[in-house]
């Protein structure tokens, strides 16, 4: 039993801390199961550590309260890098030069770990700081944390402290699993984490993916005086300790790690909401000492919080240019992430439904791609007493035509395409902005000015304008009309391929268009062809094809595009420049990075020498020029299917064997672009140094 426990471990630890696995899933269970059983005809040898105790048991416990040796204080903290300067600053003249940590700031809820000799003993959330839960048993089940300890040189009896956090993935695996069982979803990984931590039966905390990373240790006999050799000391006794830790010797390098992570963190698979910077020696800590609610020695520095609660007031409705309906959340106002956010998006009726929205909820509200906050969760304990379920809406707000849905879709759609002005306004915007037809001078206003003129009802009347009927208009004038009207011829050049995205096929965005244009090269070929030849080109699934089959079968729209022909705007691709035929009938995936060129240079010479660009490895491969960093996904495909494999040199060589037309350019560029440095290599501060 013993080595079973033993070997169990190891495999845990290479599994969970190391992300390194050496046996299946498989193979693992069965060891499992062979303790298992061995425990259940010896229940008095089983081991209360035991890594059985992993997988949870499903009597529901409730929690001893238990006071802490040393109170859990929480950390003083500033959003302001000027107070942090401060703070700095201070230590610095009371105690001249000192080593600062700096580490990451784990968005969970904190526990305190106490291990007997090298044996997790017992595990209590903060509670008040002075009494906390035994939580043990949910604590054992979570596989980053050691059960017992491995090495030397661990006290015999001592505390650890560290953060239990939900990664995004077990988050989202959760929220899909509550959202598939008509259960509310849950508003961050830190709630997920904190209410998953008090769940009554283990067996559930075992299946939620929670992780554990350490960050503080205490008691007596720790093996270094200092906080930084603790740490590691204790990654080697088999905690999980963060990679992301730095020793800082001045506020310049303290500012440094939290402008590299302010950023980078939004990579890591795991929720941040700061920097903690702490004195090293444990020395200078006890000269510092503790205020009443935390210890002088550190503090946190939190990002600017990128999510906020705060009240719904309304939904508005907004109808797009395809006629999808877009509800937007009208908030009381409140500070996010450095501006005031009156506005949300809640993307479709199901997601109002899955969170169970309501009016006059609190609701979480974060920037996700940092430019249009959206709601995220509601805060049910805030929910007023009185509080419906949201009704959706049935018809259009603009036009009141009645409300369809499409097949797998989310959103509804209001289909009066005709007629509902927005749809109307929207496709002319669409048609004229800068990556599609870049017609300058025509932006929103003047477009809604033109169509409650009654000069604009699609795209092409565009070009039908009249600049003396322009002028005339309020607000526009002669020469706002002069710009308009030579913003207009000039878009007579735009290229076929953004044309075709301009026209404003549902589901064809820019780089689908350039597909379809360099698969059919003209109009007409992509109107004649069916459902099945349009989905045969690449990126065009069945969806779009089908699309692009329905805009085509719409007689209004035959008619636009016909006019648009007769103003001359392009409807066929341009030829492409064609270098050699090297690489004929050949289908090349270009992957990596490479050291001259970057990977569209790479795939327009594919072209130029007569080949085609595909992305994925597969069997009608003839061969992949691998750069730096190939995934290795697609290596050990490439080598299961035998794939010649060339790297960057072997490929030039290739095409300058068949290149019988025009070699100069492309030397030239190449020497070129080796001279510039790389971008890698200018960027200020990089992985390497955190
Ligand atoms: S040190 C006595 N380090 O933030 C010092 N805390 O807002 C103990 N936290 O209570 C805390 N990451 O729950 C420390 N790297 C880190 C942390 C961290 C997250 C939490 C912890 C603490 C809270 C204070």
């Amino acid at each position: 039993m013993r080595e079973l426990e033993e070997l169990l471990e190891y495999h845990s630890r290479k599994y969970y801390i190391d992300n390194a696995p050496e046996i299946s899933d498989f193979e693992f269970d069965a060891l499992l199961r062979e303790l298992q059983e061995l425990e259940a005809h010896y229940p008095e040898d089983a081991d209360p550590n035991s890594p059985t105790k992993r997988v949870g048991s499903d009597l529901s416990s409730s929690f001893e309260s238990v006071a802490h040796r040393f109170p859990m204080q929480s950390l003083a903290n500033t959003y302001s890098s000027e107070e942090l300067g401060e703070w700095i600053d201070r230590i610095v003249r009371e105690l001249g030069e000192v080593e600062f940590v700096a580490e990451l700031k784990f968005d969970g809820t904190a526990i305190s770990l106490t291990y007997e000799n090298g044996a997790l003993l017992r595990a209590v959330t903060r509670g008040d700081g002075q009494r906390g839960d035994d939580v043990t048993a949910n604590v054992r089940t979570i596989g980053s944390v050691p059960l017992k300890l491995r090495g030397e040189g661990y006290p015999q009896f001592f505390e650890i402290r560290g953060e239990i956090y939900m990664p995004y993935a077990s988050f989202d695996r959760l929220n899909a699993e509550r959202e598939a069982q008509g259960e509310p979803l849950l508003a961050n990984p830190r709630n997920a984490a904190a209410g998953t931590l008090k769940q009554q039966s283990s067996q559930v905390v075992a299946h939620r993916g929670l992780d554990c990373t350490l960050y503080h240790l205490a008691g007596e006999g720790l093996p270094a005086d200092n906080h930084y050799a603790n740490l590691m000391a204790a990654r080697a006794w088999g905690f999980k300790v963060s990679d992301h830790i730095r020793i800082c010797r001045s506020r310049q390098e303290i500012e440094a790690f939290i402008t590299y992570w302010d950023t980078e963190r939004k990579r890591l698979p795991y929720a941040t909401d700061g920097i903690v910077i702490k004195v090293n020696s444990y020395a200078n800590q006890r000269t510092l000492g503790s205020t009443a609610k935390a210890p002088r020695w550190a503090v946190a520095y939190k990002f600017q919080a990128e999510r906020a609660l705060t009240r719904l007031i309304s939904v508005d409705f907004q109808v797009g240019r395809t006629g999808a309906i877009t509800p937007v959340a009208n908030l009381e106002p409140v500070q996010l992430a450095g501006t005031v956010v009156k506005r949300a998006s809640v993307h479709n009726a199901d997601q109002i439904a899955a969170l169970d929205i309501r009016l006059g909820d609190m609701v979480y509200v974060e920037k996700g791609g940092e430019i249009i906050p959206k709601i995220t969760g509601v805060e049910l304990s805030e929910r007023p007493a009185d509080s419906r379920p949201f009704e959706y809406i049935t018809h259009c707000p603009e036009c009141g035509s009645e409300l369809v849905r499409y097949e797998g879709e989310a959103k509804h759609y209001c289909p009066n395409e005709a007629e509902c002005p927005p749809q109307i306004i929207g496709r002319i915007e669409h048609f004229v902005k800068r990556k599609a037809m870049n017609i300058e001078g025509l932006g929103g206003e003047t477009i809604e000015l033109l169509w409650e003129a009654g000069m604009l009802h699609d795209i092409a009347d565009i070009y039908s304008l009249d600049p003396i009927q322009l002028a005339t208009l309020p607000r526009l004038g002669e020469k706002s009309a002069a710009n308009i009207m030579e913003g207009i011829r000039q878009s007579l050049a735009v290229p076929f391929e953004r044309v075709l995205f301009a026209i404003g096929i549902r589901f064809v965005g820019e780089t689908t268009a350039k597909y379809l244009a360099s698969h059919f090269h003209t109009l007409d070929a992509i109107a004649s062809a069916t459902t099945e030849e349009l989905a045969e080109a690449e990126e065009v699934g069945a969806k779009i094809a089908v699309a692009i089959t329905e805009y085509f079968s719409d007689e209004l729209n035959r008619v636009i595009i016909e006019r648009l022909r007769r103003a001359g705007l392009r409807f066929e691709a341009e030829q492409k420049r064609v270098v050699s035929n090297a690489l004929q009938g050949k289908n090349v995936v270009i992957s990596g990075k490479f050291s001259g060129r970057s990977r569209d240079d790479m795939k327009a010479l594919v072209e130029e020498h007569g080949g085609k660009n595909l992305a994925a490895v597969s069997a009608n491969v003839d061969f992949i020029v691998a750069g730096e960093n190939m995934g290795p996904a697609k290596l050990q495909k490439a080598e299961k299917l035998g794939i010649k494999i060339l790297s960057e040199e072997e490929f030039m060589a290739l095409i300058a064997d068949g290149d019988n037309t025009e070699p100069a350019p492309q030397a030239e560029k190449t020497a070129e672009a080796q001279s510039e440095p790389t971008k890698h290599n200018n960027m200020p501060i990089q992985g390497s140094l955190f």
